[in-house]
C-alpha cells in the first residue's frame, strides 16, 4: 500500500516546497519508490527547486483531464533514481484541480510508488483542502514565529475535520511537526519562539528542526534540493527527518547555538 504524505502549513512562505522536494528525494535516496506531487497550481515552483522545469510538457490538469496520460506527465528526477515528480500546470484555472481527478491519480500512482508526497499550496483553503484531502500522514511545517503556528494550528483542525480519513470515520491522519528556518541565536536573544514554545502549542508528535541555512537558497537557484547538499546543516537535517519518518531513532540536532571555540574565533573559518 502506497503511503500519502502532504507537507502542509497554512501559513506561505514557510518552507513547503524546500521540504516536499528534499524528503521526497530522501525516501528515493533511502530506495523508495517515490513521487512528488505539485499541489500549487499557479505558483509551481516546485519543478524549479527539482530543477526539471523545462522537461514540464505536461502536468497534472492535464492528467486529470485526460490529455496525457500518468507515465506521460510524470517527470524523472535527474539527481536519484527511485523519484519522480508530477509538475503542476502555471497557467490553469484552480478549478480543474478536483477531488474525483486527484483521486484518479493519486489511486493509479499507488498502483506502482511506495510514497506519494503532496507538496500543499498556502492558505487553508481549496488548494490545501484538497492537498490534504487523501492524506495518511501529515508533514506540518511552521517556522518558530507565532503567525506560522497559529495557521499550523488551523491546518490541525483541518486534517482533523475535512480529510477523507476524518470523514470516512478512519484512522486519523497520522501527523508530525517540523520546525524550519530555525536559528538558536535569534531564539536566545527572543526574537523567534523556541522549538519547546512550538511543541507546546501544537501537542503533535516533532520530527525535527531544519535551521535556518544560506545553503537552502543558492541550492533551490541551482535546482538541486537541498538534501543532496553534502556537509550543509539543512541536509543533514533533512537526511535525520527522513531517518525519523521511516522509523529510525536520531538524536536531534541543531537545536543549540553552536558554540565557536577559541581558535576558530580567532582565526575564522
Ligand atoms: N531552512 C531554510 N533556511 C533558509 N531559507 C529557507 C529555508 N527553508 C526555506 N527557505 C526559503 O524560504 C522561502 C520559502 O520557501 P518555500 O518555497 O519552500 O516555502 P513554501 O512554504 O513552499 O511557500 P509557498 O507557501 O509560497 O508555497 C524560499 O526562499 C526558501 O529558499
Ligand atoms: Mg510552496
Amino acid at each position: 500500500m502506497a503511503r500519502i504524505i502532504v507537507i502542509t502549513s497554512g501559513k506561505g512562505g514557510v518552507g513547503k516546497t524546500t521540504t516536499s522536494a528534499s524528503f521526497a528525494a530522501g525516501l528515493a535516496l533511502r530506495g523508495h519508490k517515490t513521487v512528488v506531487i505539485d499541489f500549487d497550481v499557479g505558483l509551481r515552483n516546485l519543478d524549479l527547486i527539482m530543477g526539471c522545469e523545462r522537461r514540464v510538457v505536461y502536468d497534472i490538469i492535464n492528467v486529470i483531464n485526460n490529455e496525457s496520460s500518468l507515465n506521460q506527465s510524470l517527470i524523472k528526477d535527474k539527481h536519484c533514481d527511485n523519484l519522480y515528480i508530477l509538475p503542476a500546470s502555471q497557467t490553469r484555472d484552480k478549478d480543474a484541480l478536483t477531488l474525483e481527478g486527484v483521486e484518479r491519480v493519486i489511486n493509479e500512482l499507488a498502483k506502482d510508488f511506495e510514497y506519494i508526497v503532496c507538496d500543499s499550496p498556502a492558505g487553508i483553503e481549496k488548494g490545501a483542502l484538497t492537498a490534504l484531502y487523501f492524506a495518511d500522514e501529515a508533514i506540518v511545517v511552521t517556522n518558530p514565529e507565532v503567525a506560522s503556528v497559529r495557521d499550523s494550528d488551523r491546518i490541525l483542525g483541518l486534517l482533523a475535520s475535512k480529510s477523507r480519513r476524518a470523514i470516512e470515520n478512519l484512522e486519523p491522519i497520522r501527523e508530525h511537526l517540523l520546525v524550519t528556518r530555525y536559528a538558536p541565536e535569534r531564539v536566545e536573544k527572543g526574537e523567534m519562539l523556541s522549538v519547546n514554545d512550538v511543541k507546546e502549542i501544537l501537542r503533535i508528535p516533532f520530527i525535527g528542526v531544519v535551521p535556518e541555512s544560506q545553503a537552502v537558497l543558492q541550492a533551490s537557484n541551482s535546482g538541486t534540493p537541498v538534501i543532496h547538499v553534502n556537509g550543509a546543516d539543512a541536509s543533514d537535517a533533512y537526511k535525520d527527518v527522513v531517518a525519523r519518518f521511516l522509523g529510525e531513532d536520531r538524536p536531534h540536532r541543531f537545536l543549540d547555538v553552536q558554540k565557536v571555540g577559541l581558535l576558530k574565533r580567532l582565526f575564522g573559518g
